[in-house]
């Protein structure tokens, strides 16, 4: 028997539930890492109208949509609700109206199956989701999460022990990248829209800044990079902007956000404090899906020792099978939560952070 096991030896199975953002997904994973079902509602349509999450629209969104996606996942799997061994929700950071519906949801079936109830930090689903995928990934490693929300830089120790060596200052890079898709008329979400345009465009063509670059620590900087990008395109010829100037104002973006996470991903490699020879350096959030970024860290991790470690897509944005995995771990330390939790719409993962 592992910590991973329930009472009769078996590995455990949990259902996870996540609704912090604008997908709806419910997951089922076993302790010796098979993912049983995960489907997954992205909610982008009802969002495309204004550009971006309208948070109100998402916890409707998750009310309609949670209690089919936990029927499908439930018969895709092939169990009942009693061969379920622990309910995992994430209970924040996120919009909160969202998370209060999963987080609901979740008690409801652990008080109804008397099962054990987990409230995830979102961010440490995020966090341990690489250790689904592969075992060998062990404590401590380092972790750049690059989504809509976040931007920030971890050492991770253990399971509840997180180090952030640095966090953005103002935009998350995702943020960035959909404000710049945004102000160039490409659509939501701007990351996959910005990434394709920058193919056929000059990186060269505009001189844009690279906040934060060559300073110590490992903070990041986005919003004066979004504004030059801005002055660039107000600086062309009045009128409507060219495929081709879209194309390299793009391309200038995503070459200057490349060079500042790499900037950043350096100092961190710097400081983090390895315990074996060749430490994990793990990217996951949906900006880990740019193949420009991902090919710098690569090259990065490499010439510094490191092994680079990339969760597929479909684990690095938002889904539930990180959520039921974190669950997972946390039952192994004896780790569940009261039926009265109250959902953090704030949450640090950093426990001298969360200290203030
Ligand atoms: O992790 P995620 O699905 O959701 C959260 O924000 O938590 O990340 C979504 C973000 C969006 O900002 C989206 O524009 C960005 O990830 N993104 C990308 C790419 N694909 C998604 N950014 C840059 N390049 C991409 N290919
Ligand atoms: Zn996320």
């Amino acid at each position: 028997m592992t910590m991973s096991d329930n009472a009769a030896g078996s590995p455990l199975t949990v259902l996870g539930i996540e609704t912090s953002c604008d997908e709806t997904a419910a997951a089922i994973v076993t302790g010796d890492r098979r993912v049983l079902a995960e489907p997954v509602l992205s909610q982008i349509e009802e969002h495309r109208a204004y550009g971006g999450v309208v948070p109100e629209i998402a916890a409707r969104a998750h009310l309609d949509y949670l209690p089919g996606l936990i029927a499908r996942a439930i018969e895709e799997a092939g169990i009942g609700f009693d061969e379920l061994d622990a309910v995992a929700a994430t209970g924040g950071p996120g919009l909160i109206g969202g998370v209060h519906v999963g987080v609901m949801m979740a008690k409801a079936i652990a008080s109804v199956h008397g099962l054990p109830f987990l409230a995830v930090n979102h961010l440490e689903g995020h966090a341990l989701s690489v250790r689904l995928i592969d075992e060998d990934v062990a404590f401590p490693y380092l972790l750049l999460l690059v989504s809509g929300g976040h931007c920030q830089l971890l050492s991770v120790e253990g399971v509840g022990k997180y180090r952030r060596l640095g966090t953005t200052v103002d935009d998350a890079a995702g943020e960035c990248f959909d404000k710049v898709a945004k102000m160039l008329g490409l659509g939501f979400p701007g990351g996959p829209a910005v990434e394709q345009a920058a193919m056929t465009g000059d990186g060269a063509r505009f001189k844009l800044p690279r906040p934060m670059r060559g300073r110590d620590g490992c903070d990041f900087s986005f919003s004066g990079l979004k504004t030059a990008v801005r002055y660039a395109a107000e600086a062309l010829p009045p009128g409507v902007l060219k495929d081709q100037d879209v194309a390299d104002l793009c391309a200038s973006f995503q070459a200057a956000a490349v060079d500042v996470l790499a900037d950043r991903c350096a100092n961190a490699m710097k400081v983090f404090e390895a315990s074996s020879g060749r430490p994990a350096f793990v990217v996951a959030g949906g900006v880990a899906a740019n193949a420009a970024i991902r090919a710098r860290l690569e090259t990065l991790t490499e010439t510094k020792g490191f092994r680079f470690v990339a969760p597929p897509p479909r684990l690095c944005t938002d889904n539930a099978a990180m959520i039921a995995w974190a669950g997972i771990e946390r039952i192994g330390l004896g780790l569940t939560d009261p039926l009265d939790f109250k959902p953090r719409p704030r949450w640090p993962l950093d426990a001298r952070q969360a200290a203030g």
